[in-house]
């Protein structure tokens, strides 16, 4: 392993999240579907580190799960009442191994839009400059709120201070300190025990790390990025909707370069964890979330959501909700498809307007044009239920499946009350209510015959509208 022992990772994850005003601790808040701390741990991951650590508090259980689902091998660890980034960062220290000595990226838990390239390249500049601090900068509109980056009249960093502790002169300063850091690891213990909390917040600021090192000998750089997305943090939920619909951005802008033809940008939201071919086309309002993945030539749209759902090539999905369903090749749904967990589609099959599928197979090539629920159901190769059919899968208590055959043909209106099982090649007659099994071949019928009585409407509805048209009719 190339990068044995020669780096951590420390996720800052401890503050409080006041901001927010949420049950919910911040960084599980989500954006492209998966939550804050998710994103820095995809991209921590991605540097190969010997260890991650996250340090948690405020609802440090929540935290603490979320982190482990995500990234089993992270370690977390737990803050204790002295509060402060420098004292998150002393106590993520003493979770590693004694003997780690190599460096120390250190990332906030919720500055999402980081990635690789940008660590890689700090790291790069850390190791080259052979500094023991390299703090990953950015020059601001507004800097309002941020740590200053502090420089000496020969123009080397001389410090870090903080917006609340800053003189007037001090807050014109436009390069800030994004929290993204890299460290030596003994010349960052070193300095974190000579912090105190003797600063207007009374905490121990991790940015103090600089004055320290620099007092010490020890060479402090900062590295500065154009992009100041990467280091946006997000602490309220203004600031989430604006960096998820940044990553959002990013994301579609991805796709699109890798052939992806997204005919509305600014409506169409893509997970981070979807999948989608080149010559796939997603019109307007389309919103692909969890484990989706498209094939080529499909299209999908406009107003769809698919959510843990595979597309065949060259099916076509319009104006439907499609959740945990597999979908093959050339199939068509929708418009107004509501299709649940559960289902596959066969190829070449057909779901129209107004159907809802729960936990159903339909076969190759069969139908389910017009307004019908299908539950729990087989259905064969080739069969067409008709306008309207219900498939009744719960009797009130329990849901039972339910069994069509190869190329039947059920009536419109039909009911199939489940257990039951429809034959290959059977009919059932419009309004039909199948209780009973229908043998192979078989036409159910399940209405009385139809019986008419003559001038019913003369004698008993004389002089109405309906009256007058029969006998205009006579006289003609
Ligand atoms: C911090 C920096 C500031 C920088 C800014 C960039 C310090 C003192 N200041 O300020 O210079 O411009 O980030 O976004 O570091 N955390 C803990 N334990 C704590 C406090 C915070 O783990 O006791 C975590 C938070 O969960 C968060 C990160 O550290 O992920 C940053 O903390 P936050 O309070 O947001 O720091 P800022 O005031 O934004
Ligand atoms: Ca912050």
């Amino acid at each position: 392993m190339q990068n044995a022992n020669r780096l951590a990772v420390v996720i800052l994850a401890a503050g409080q999240g006041t901001r927010m005003k949420s049950k919910t601790p911040k960084v599980l808040h989500k954006v492209a579907g998966r939550s804050l701390i998710a994103h820095v741990l995809a991209t921590a991951s991605q540097l190969d580190p010997s260890h991650i650590v996250v340090v948690v508090r405020h609802q440090k259980e929540l935290a603490a799960a979320a982190v482990n689902e995500f990234l089993p091998s992270a370690i977390v660890c737990e803050q204790d009442d002295i509060p402060g980034t420098g004292r998150a960062v002393e106590q993520a220290i003493a979770a590693l191994p004694a003997d780690f000595n190599g460096d120390i990226v250190v990332l906030s838990g919720d500055v999402p839009l980081i990635n690789e390239a940008t660590l890689r390249g700090v790291i790069a500049a850390h190791r080259d400059g052979s500094h023991q601090m390299t703090i990953l900068a950015a020059d601001v509109a507004n800097p309002q709120g941020l740590g200053r980056i502090l420089y000496d009249n020969a123009g080397r960093v001389s410090g870090i201070v903080e917006e609340k502790d800053a003189t007037e002169t001090e807050r014109q300063i436009t390069e800030i300190n994004g929290g993204i850091y890299v460290f030596e690891r003994r010349a960052l213990t070193e300095a974190l025990a000579q912090i105190d909390t003797d600063n207007v917040q009374k905490e121990k600021y991790l940015t103090d790390a600089a004055a320290k090192i620099i007092a010490t000998g020890g060479s402090v750089a900062a590295h500065t990025v154009d992009d100041v997305w990467l280091i946006a943090g997000v602490n309220d939920r203004a600031q989430l909707a604006a960096v998820g619909s940044e990553l959002n951005r990013r994301l579609v802008l991805k796709h699109q370069l890798a052939g992806v033809t997204i005919v509305d940008p600014r409506s169409t939201y893509i997970d981070v964890t979807v999948e989608i071919e080149a010559d796939v086309t997603l019109l307007p309002g389309v919103l692909l979330q969890g484990a989706t993945r498209v094939a080529t030539g499909a299209t999908v749209g406009p107003a769809t959501t698919l959510k843990d759902t595979s597309v065949a090539t060259g099916a076509v999905i319009v104006r439907s909700e499609v959740h945990g369903a597999k979908i093959a090749a050339g199939v068509t749904v929708g418009p107004f498809a509501y299709i649940r967990p559960g289902t596959t589609l066969g190829e070449r099959s057909k779901v129209g307007a107004f159907v809802e599928v729960k936990a159903s197979q339909l076969g190759a090539g069969g139908k389910v044009p017009h307004l019908s629920y299908v539950g729990d159901a087989t259905i064969g190769e080739g069969a067409n239920l008709g306008a309207g059919t219900i498939v009744a899968n719960y009797d009130g208590v329990k849901k039972h499946r339910t069994t069509v055959g190869r190329e039947v043909r059920v009536g419109a209106k039909s009911v199939l009350v489940a257990p039951v099982t429809v034959g290959d090649g059977a009919y059932s007659a419009a309004g039909a209510v199948i209780r009973k099994e229908v043998p192979p071949g078989a036409l159910a019928v399940s209405v009385a015959s139809q019986r008419n009585i003559p001038d019913w409407v003369l004698e008993n509805r004389p002089n109405t509208d309906s009256a007058r048209a029969v006998t205009d009719k006579k006289e003609l």
